[in-house]
C-alpha cells in the first residue's frame, strides 16, 4: 500500500479451531462493524481457499494514529482476546508500526549497522589487513539491532515459530522445531528443521529461517523465536549459534513450547568468546 497518504495496512493469519466456525464469523462481523463505525478504517476477513480453517485478517487503517486509537480501544481488546481463545494469530504485516519518526530511527540504526560490518564477499577476500578503524572494541562491538518497538506492534514470533514448526520434516528424530525470525523492518521469516537419511545434511529450523529471510535479501535481524514440543526450552545448537552470529549479531531469543514461553536470551551469552570475521 503505499503509505505517501498515511494510510496504513496490516494483515493478520487467523486459523481457526475447528468446531468455532460460527463463533468466528460473529466477532469477524462485531469487529468489522466496529472499525467502520469508529472511522478507524475498514477490515475484511478473506477465507484461504486451500485451507477453510484459514483466514487472513485485512485492516486498512485511516492513518497510523487510527490504527493505534484501534489496539487501545476496550472494545475492540475485549474482541481480539475472544478471537484468541477459538484461534491462532501470527501478525504478518503490521501497519501501526512505522510512523514517521519510528522508521526514521529504524533506518538511521540500520544504516549505522550496515557501514558497521564487513558483510558479503568482504569477509573471505585475503590480505584485508585489520584497519583500526574496522576494529570493534568491548563497547562496541557487535550489538545486534534494537529494533524500535512500542508494545501494540509487537508482532508474536512465539505464534509464528509454532505455526512453522508443523511443517518440521522429522523422519528420524522425530523432534519438530520451529523457529521465527525478525527483520530490522519488521518482516517475519519462519523456519522448521529437515531431517535426510544422511542425518548430517540435516538443518535447523534457525537456518532455515535465517538462509530464507537472507535469499530474499534481508541482513539486518532483531530476534528469533524457537519452539519446541518440550517441557525444557530447547536453545539453539552451537552451529545455528555461530550462523545466527556470523549474520544476526547480538539477536534477542525467545524460547517457548507449545503452550508457554521459557525464556529469553541475547546470543551474546549463549556464545561466549564467539570466533567471526573480526578475527581474520
Ligand atoms: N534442531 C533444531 O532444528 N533446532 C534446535 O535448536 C535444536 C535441534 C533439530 C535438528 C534435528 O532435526 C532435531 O532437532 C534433533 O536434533
Amino acid at each position: 500500500m503505499d503509505s505517501s497518504d498515511g494510510r496504513r495496512l496490516s494483515v493478520s493469519l487467523v486459523d481457526v479451531t475447528r468446531g468455532h466456525e460460527s463463533q468466528f464469523l460473529a466477532i469477524s462481523t462485531h469487529f468489522e462493524a466496529l472499525v467502520i463505525s469508529k472511522e478507524y478504517g475498514h477490515a475484511e476477513m478473506i477465507q484461504d481457499e486451500a485451507h477453510p480453517l484459514r483466514f487472513y485478517a485485512v485492516r486498512y487503517w485511516t492513518d497510523a494514529q487510527a490504527a493505534e486509537r484501534c489496539h487501545r480501544d476496550p472494545e475492540v481488546q475485549a474482541l481480539t482476546a475472544s478471537l484468541y481463545q477459538i484461534a491462532r494469530v501470527t501478525h504478518v504485516v503490521n501497519g501501526v508500526r512505522g510512523s514517521d519518526a519510528m522508521r526514521r530511527a529504524l533506518d538511521e540504526r540500520r544504516a549505522r549497522i550496515e557501514a558497521d560490518r564487513r558483510a558479503g564477499f568482504d569477509r573471505r577476500v585475503k590480505n584485508v589487513g585489520h584497519p583500526a578503524r574496522d576494529r570493534r572494541t568491548a563497547e562496541d562491538r557487535r550489538l545486534g539491532p534494537r529494533r524500535v518497538r512500542d508494545s501494540s506492534s509487537e508482532v508474536d514470533l512465539i505464534s509464528a515459530a509454532r505455526r512453522a514448526r508443523e511443517h518440521a520434516d522429522v523422519a528420524f528424530s522425530h523432534f519438530k522445531v520451529g523457529a521465527a525470525l525478525e527483520t530490522g523492518d519488521g518482516a517475519v521469516f519462519t523456519g522448521c528443521n529437515i531431517e535426510n537419511a544422511t542425518y548430517g545434511l540435516t538443518i535447523c529450523a534457525e537456518r532455515v529461517a535465517i538462509y530464507k529471510a537472507m535469499s530474499e535479501g534481508h541482513r539486518v535481524f532483531t530476534r528469533i523465536a524457537i519452539v519446541a514440543d518440550t517441557s525444557a526450552p530447547t536453545p539453539p545448537c552451537g552451529a545455528c549459534r555461530q550462523i545466527l552470529w556470523e549474520f544476526g549479531g547480538n539477536l534477542e531469543i525467545l524460547l517457548a513450547n507449545l503452550t508457554e514461553e521459557k525464556g529469553r536470551h541475547l546470543l551474546k551469552n549463549l556464545l561466549p568468546l564467539p570466533f567471526d570475521a573480526r578475527l581474520l
